[in-house]
């Protein structure tokens, strides 16, 4: 009996010690998750801090995004030290299209009353700021790590002539372009139609752009890209908005999404850059559309870019690019959605309008006026122009030439339906 007992007390006493140890991991393991929890805080913190720059104004638009209205000088290009001594260019030296250089380079535009972006709907930025959307601290939050944010998570360039069909589909990338190459492009152009798709996997977009590339398609493949997107990894939301992205080393280290990172020199203080595009085309509906014109200026080598017919929004300097310093080798436009398979089917993510080229106007996504600019700096229409798409089941493009529409295309479909399961 008395065995017993003690037996039992030292049972007890094993287990208080072992209880009161179960405490002390718990207790420990707790303040270290606590601590790496502040560790990324504190780290949230500092990037929003270089991320987004002290504002002169802030304008809150319908949509949710806060615009500031952020001084020239103040901007991301210069947090670089390649940028300490670069001079910012107010206008560019050179104009491709001449009617435009005579008229809108020369004398400045008044303040435009059209509206473009949601945000101006609520105000409108000074002269001698730019107009920056704000990045909030869920948006940091979303991507997979701090570091990544604002930059392209896979190579995503479609690469029509590949030899390698794995390559082509590995990253779950689908487009539907049309493009040309073999000869030297100083610069390119659109007039895209603004649709919002529909994204089924929060960590999947949909966009429609044009792809200025340089290099062959290897590690240092330099890329210039303008269009809308929706996004709602990188924007929180399903908003259609105005994006730029640029790499000079194929999506690794260099370049990012707007003004993420330094690089991009903006001098327009009218339009923002990854802010919504309004108002939207609708099916049977009317109709919208926004021109996006890149160029590069002959004088300085950077590349500049237009959005409509009057906003010079700014430039890409040249000394960020190895192969673009010199020329583009590659022009392509279209559409690229993700399909990440998520259920083990194709996803029902939208390219374009969601709808396939064959309805045409009104109900398919267009691009029309496409146009590259040439050796001697003209404008002219691309010679060559060719179509590539992974799977025309799932997303399609049907060109088409003539009247006041140019070079033109309708492209885009609804992804996953009986034709592509
Ligand atoms: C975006 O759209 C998807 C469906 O297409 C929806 O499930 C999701 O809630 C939307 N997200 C936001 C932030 O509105």
């Amino acid at each position: 009996m008395a065995m017993e007992m003690q037996s039992r007390r030292k049972t007890m006493g094993f287990l208080v010690v072992l209880l009161a140890f179960f405490f002390i991991e718990m207790a420990a393991s707790s303040t270290a998750s606590r601590s790496s929890l502040s560790v990324q805080n504190l780290e949230v913190q500092a990037q929003l801090k270089l991320l987004n720059k002290p504002a002169v104004k802030s304008i809150e638009s319908p949509d949710g995004d806060i615009i500031d209205c952020i001084k020239l000088a103040h901007q991301p290009a210069f947090d670089h030290p390649l940028f300490k001594d670069h001079k910012i260019q107010m206008t560019p030296n050179f104009h491709p299209d001449r009617a435009f250089a005579e008229v809108s380079l020369k004398t400045k535009p008044g303040p435009s009353r059209e509206v473009t972006q949601m945000w101006q709907l609520n105000g409108r930025c000074p002269e001698g700021t730019i107009p920056m959307r704000r990045t909030k601290e869920d948006n940091l939050l979303r991507a997979s790590s701090i570091k990544a944010f604002g930059k392209k998570k896979h190579k995503s360039v479609p690469q029509p002539r590949s030899a390698d069909p794995d390559l082509i589909t590995q990253s779950g990338h689908q487009h539907a372009i049309v493009y040309v190459d073999g000869d030297k492009y100083y610069g390119a152009q659109a007039t895209i139609n603004v649709w919002e798709p529909k994204i089924q996997q929060p960590n999947e977009f949909s966009l429609s752009q044009i792809w200025i590339l340089g290099g062959a398609f290897g590690e240092d493949l330099n890329s210039i890209e303008a269009g809308w997107q929706v996004s709602p990894d990188l924007y929180g939301d399903n908003h259609t908005r105005l994006f730029t992205y640029w790499t000079s080393d194929a999506y690794q280290a260099t370049g990012c999404y707007n003004l993420l990172c330094s690089g991009f020199i903006q001098i327009n203080n009218e339009i923002a850059m990854g802010a919504s595009i309004y108002p939207l085309s609708g099916y049977h509906s009317p109709q919208y559309d926004i021109s996006l014109l890149v160029w590069k200026d002959p004088t300085e080598g950077n590349w500049w870019l237009q959005f409509g017919k009057k906003y010079v929004l700014g430039y890409w300097p040249a000394f960020l690019f190895s192969y673009l310093s010199d020329s583009a080798s590659m022009i392509e436009w279209g559409g690229e959605v993700v399909n990440s398979e998520s259920d083990g089917q194709h996803t029902s993510t939208q390219m374009g309008s969601g709808h396939f080229s064959k309805e045409g106007f009104g109900k398919a996504s267009y691009f029309k006026n496409i146009q590259v600019v040439d050796g001697s700096n003209n404008l002219r229409e691309p010679k060559g122009l060719a179509t590539f798409t992974e799977q025309s089941n799932c997303y399609d493009v049907q060109t088409g030439k003539g009247g006041n529409w140019g070079n033109y295309f309708y492209y885009g479909g609804p992804g996953r339906n009986p034709n592509c399961p």
